[in-house]
């Protein structure tokens, strides 16, 4: 999340960090060496730009694009190759020709790539730079000291380049005595003792970005900076883990912007904003503040002051909010979101504002009663009341909102139809999500609404045929609805340019074939169709889907074998095709070709045959439930690599099926200004709970089949594994006596198979043991004890005559004399199947609801395994989280442009 966090505030840095103001072009005539100097810069990058096409070796220099002559001398006097679309992007080195351009004064050449090479000294040397802007373009090492030579430097930006881009000191900042705009975000600060002090001796700073320098490493707390020249604060991301310093309220009388978010402070939000008069945006969120909101500052949002911004959203703030909100009327943004404000919002408390656009008070223990007839005196372009209780009925006072274009009311516990109103969505609108309610009603065509990307409708009472959407949707989301009729309607969505990256329509009642119809979904990553009732083969042109990487078929009824085509599915990281009527042979090609297979389910079909040893050749498996089937022959004897780990390193990709391109599309989409993505090396690095659990759940489940031969010994290397389910097969042999490996395990069963020997001693080893079953063999000997193999009873053992010792009645040998040898034969007598089959069946729910209802149910239970989809809806939330993080730091630069100095 953070490093997502980062990548989009590159961009949006990129985008808008202060740059001088271009005047038209001057004429003038170019100086011979000065050309030759620009031609060799160009040299430098190779082809990797049209961008200089322009710098011929012919023609005047100044007329070349980017470059910007004085027009008295004929000096180069700027260039600004700052790139924001990949196709600009140069690539190379920095020519030490840029020496030949003494007199340039602004240099922007952010954006571009210079492969992880340094900041050149050299540009220490280029004493007119007034403006040296160098963000976004993959400098890394340290910065030199020589930038302190640039006494007429006015800005300089360096931010978000390599993680490695460190300095030394920063002592030559002395130097740099015109500096007006500095922004070192990103920069790895943190190592530097006393960095505050070089800051305190920049007389005539404005602007100071310090955003991710990992500052809070030393030292730990916030030392004074002196900010008293200083418009804008950004101290994002540092992690300062202490009070919000009173200094900041205290010299800060000339801030306009403050974003302390990102951290940990603690404690309450100073009430010290009475000086702070010029405050515009303030952004605290994503801390750990306790309290409610302070007085002072409730003021400065009122329509008398300035503040137009509030993003208090993830911290631990409480009180209510009714006194609060009376004085926010001049606010435009306010974000509430994800704290603890207990309140009932009426329309009376919004009355007073006037130019609110963003209102967003999710994740809230709110009551919102609004009368259906208020027409509020602001115009929303977003409204976000996820999980705020808004009553029963569907809100009708956002009919009088005609900006809308961010909207979610997900789980705010309304149970009403959709109005028809409401669906004639405005034309603005691209960000729906009705989520986790009671809605009922049919949804309308909505193919007219060319500007949604975003549909999210799932967990409701929707119903009637499978709707019409707009071929540029992006992501839709119609899952547990009782959406009904023939599937073959999808079609719709599939023709030629359509964009669908996420298709969720599980657990409604669409019947019918899966039509053919998928050739252009080429950018489909997630399609899940799980639990209708949909019949016929699956589709060849599945194949078509390149980039799909979570299928869901489950809880169908398809039948026919797996079609051939899907080789072609190459990036699939989930397949998913359990509880159907699945035939004919596993095939071998699913090992050979899908390389980042992480789930392979196939239980419940009618599946043949031998299980081929190809699905060895599965290097990330970490699930493979082929349970209940009709397989026979060995087990292959695999070791799969991420199966050998404990824990795997988590990867950011595909891990949920969620592709880069899914992240950048909704930006690029949501926010005008994220064109400028352009590098999605991030994606997802959020600690969401799904998201362990896919690495957390390592499980093999081959169980009621026809397997024969003998456990591989190979099994036992799966340390990592958290569940092995051997059962109801034919397996015979012993039990490999190095099972106790297996360390992780929770669950075993090896039970009603033909396994005979000895019940291997390091089984009493195995510490996360929860659930363990042996019964129905021809094991014999004692068993072993231990003190977690205790615990289990004589369910786990019954049906082995041959087995002695605690939990069963049967004794050892040994102790055999002093026991009644008729007993002992009446008991093992007693293990008949027919008999204890009832009591098998309860100890079956019982291993159900404690194991499986964990872990297992991920194959179990479906409601759960659908909860795995679920991730998505989260990780939806994220990225409109995200988005408006995005959004208002690119309105808030915005502003802070239109703001006169
Ligand atoms: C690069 O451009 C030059 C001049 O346009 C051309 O001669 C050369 O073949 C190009 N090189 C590559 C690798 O495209
Ligand atoms: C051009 O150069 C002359 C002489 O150095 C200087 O006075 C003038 O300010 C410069 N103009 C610009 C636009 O830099
Ligand atoms: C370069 O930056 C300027 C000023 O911020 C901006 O107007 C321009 O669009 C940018 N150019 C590119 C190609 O991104
Ligand atoms: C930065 O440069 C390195 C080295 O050339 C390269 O591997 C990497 O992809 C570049 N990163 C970006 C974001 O361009
Ligand atoms: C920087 O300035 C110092 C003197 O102030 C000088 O000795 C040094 O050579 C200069 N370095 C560069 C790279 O210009
Ligand atoms: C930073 O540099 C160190 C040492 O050169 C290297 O081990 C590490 O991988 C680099 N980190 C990144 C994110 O490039
Ligand atoms: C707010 O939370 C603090 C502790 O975190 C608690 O002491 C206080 O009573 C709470 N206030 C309200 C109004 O809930
Ligand atoms: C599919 O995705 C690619 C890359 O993300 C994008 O360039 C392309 O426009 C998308 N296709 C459609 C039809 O949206």
């Amino acid at each position: 999340m953070r490093l997502m966090m980062l990548q989009l505030l590159a961009i949006t840095i990129t985008i808008i960090s202060s740059r001088p103001t271009w005047g038209d072009e001057l004429k003038g005539q170019c100086i011979e060496g000065e050309r030759q100097a620009l031609l060799k810069f160009k040299e430098a990058f190779g082809n990797t730009s049209n961008r200089l096409s322009s710098w011929n070796s012919g023609g005047d220099c100044c007329k070349w694009k980017e470059v910007r002559c004085n027009g008295t001398t004929g000096h180069v006097i700027s260039l600004h190759l700052n790139s924001s679309y990949s196709d600009d992007t140069l690539r190379g080195e920095l020519s030490s020709s840029m020496l030949g351009l003494p007199y340039v004064t602004s240099l922007d050449l952010s954006g571009n790539d210079f492969m992880k090479t340094q900041v050149p000294e050299f540009l220490g040397s280029l004493h007119h730079l007034e403006h040296l802007i160098l963000a976004s373009a993959n400098f890394s090492g340290t910065i030199p000291y020589q930038l302190g030579n640039l006494s007429r430097l006015q800005s300089l930006d360096l931010s978000w380049n390599d993680f490695n881009l460190t300095v030394n000191n920063l002592d030559w900042l002395h130097g740099l005595s015109s500096l007006k705009v500095l922004d070192l975000s990103y920069v790895q600060i943190g190592s530097v003792e006393n960095w505050h002090d070089a800051l305190n001796m920049l007389p005539s700073l404005v602007e100071l970005h310090l955003a991710f320098c990992q500052l809070s490493n030393h030292p730990l707390s916030l030392p004074y900076v002196n900010i008293s020249s200083l418009e804008v604060l950004d101290l994002g991301g540092n992690d300062f883990n202490v009070a919000i310093p009173d200094w900041l309220f205290e010299s800060g009388h000339r801030l306009q912007h403050l974003d302390l978010s990102h951290n940990k402070f603690q404690g309450q939000i100073p009430d010290k904003f009475h000086n702070m008069k010029s405050l515009v945006s303030l952004d605290i969120s994503e801390n750990n503040l306790v309290g409610p909101i302070p007085s002072t500052l409730c003021q400065l949002a009122n329509q008398r002051h300035s503040l137009k911004e509030l993003y208090l959203w993830n911290n631990l703030l409480n009180g209510t909010l009714e006194n609060s909100l009376a004085q926010f009327s001049g606010l435009v943004v306010l974000d509430l979101s994800q704290n603890n404000f207990k309140s009932v919002i009426t329309d009376a408390h919004l009355d007073k504002f006037r130019n609110l656009k963003q209102m967003t008070l999710s994740l809230n223990p709110l009551t919102i009663n609004l009368k259906d007839d208020w027409v509020p005196s602001f115009e929303l372009e977003m409204l976000r009341l996820a999980h705020c209780r808004l009553g029963h009925e569907f809100p009708r006072w956002i009919q009088s909102q005609k900006s809308l274009s961010i909207i979610d009311l997900s789980g705010a516990n309304i149970s009403d139809a959709v109005p028809d109103w409401f669906w004639n969505l405005s034309p603005t609108i691209r960000y729906l999500n009705l989520s986790y309610n009671h809605l009922t009603g049919f949804v309308p065509d909505l193919s007219s609404h060319v500007s949604l990307r975003f549909l999210d409708l799932s967990k409701n009472n929707f119903s009637g045929p499978l709707p019409l959407f707009p071929p540029n949707i992006l992501v839709l989301d119609l899952g547990e609805n009782t959406i009904f009729g023939p599937i073959s309607r999808v079609c719709a969505m599939f023709g030629l340019g359509n964009s669908l990256e996420i298709l969720d329509l599980s657990f409604n009642n669409l019947l019918g074939n899966i039509p053919n119809c998928w050739t252009y979904g080429q950018n489909l990553t997630i399609l899940n169709l799980a639990n209708n009732h949909l019949s016929g083969p699956i589709p060849d042109s599945f194949g078509s889907l390149i980039r799909l990487q979570t299928l869901s078929l489950d809880g169908n009824n398809i039948s026919g074998k797996i079609p051939l085509s899907l080789k072609n599915c190459k990036s699939l990281v989930l397949l998913d095709l359990g509880n159907n009527q699945l035939s004919g042979t596993i095939p071998t090609w699913i090992g050979e070709e899908l390389h980042h297979l992480k789930a392979l389910i196939l239980s419940s079909n009618a599946f043949e045959g031998y299980i081929p040893p190809q699905l060895c050749q599965l290097k990330k498996l970490v699930i493979l439930a082929i349970s209940l089937n009709q397989l026979s022959g060995a087990i292959p004897q695999c070791v799969f690599p991420n199966m050998v780990v404990e824990q795997s390193t988590p990867d950011f990709y595909g891990t949920l099926g969620i592709t880069s391109s899914y992240f950048s599309i909704n930006y690029y989409d949501l926010v005008p200004f994220a064109l400028i993505w352009k590098r999605n090396y991030y994606v997802y690095s959020g600690h969401h709970a799904g998201y362990w659990a896919i690495h957390a759940l390592k499980i093999i489940d081959l169980s009621s089949n026809s397997l024969s031969g003998d456990i591989p010994q190979e099994i036992t290397r799966h340390v990592g594994l958290k569940s092995l389910n051997l059962s109801r097969n034919i397996l015979d042999g012993s039990i490999p006596s190095n099972i106790g490996e297996m360390k992780s395990l929770e669950a075993l069963d090896l039970s009603m198979n033909q396994l005979s020997g000895k019940i291997p001693t390091s089984i009493a080893t195995m510490d996360e043991l929860q659930n363990w079953n042996v019964s129905n063999n021809n094991l014999s000997g004692e068993i072993p004890r231990g003190n977690h193999l205790d615990t289990f009873d004589y369910s786990s053992y019954m049906g082995n005559p041959n087995l002695c010792g605690h939990p069963l009645t049967s004794t050892c040998p040994s102790e055999e004399s002093l026991q009644d040898s008729h007993h002992r034969q009446g008991q093992a007598h007693g293990w008949d199947w027919d008999k204890i089959h009832p009591f098998y069946m309860s100890m079956a729910l019982g291993f159900l609801t404690s194991f499986w209802a964990f872990w297992g149910s991920l194959l179990l239970c479906r409601s759960w395994r659908h909860a795995y989809f679920h991730f998505l809806s989260h990780i939806c939330d994220k990225v409109y989280v995200m988005t408006a993080v995005v959004e208002a730091k690119l309105r808030r630069k915005f502003w802070s442009q239109q703001v006169p100095k």
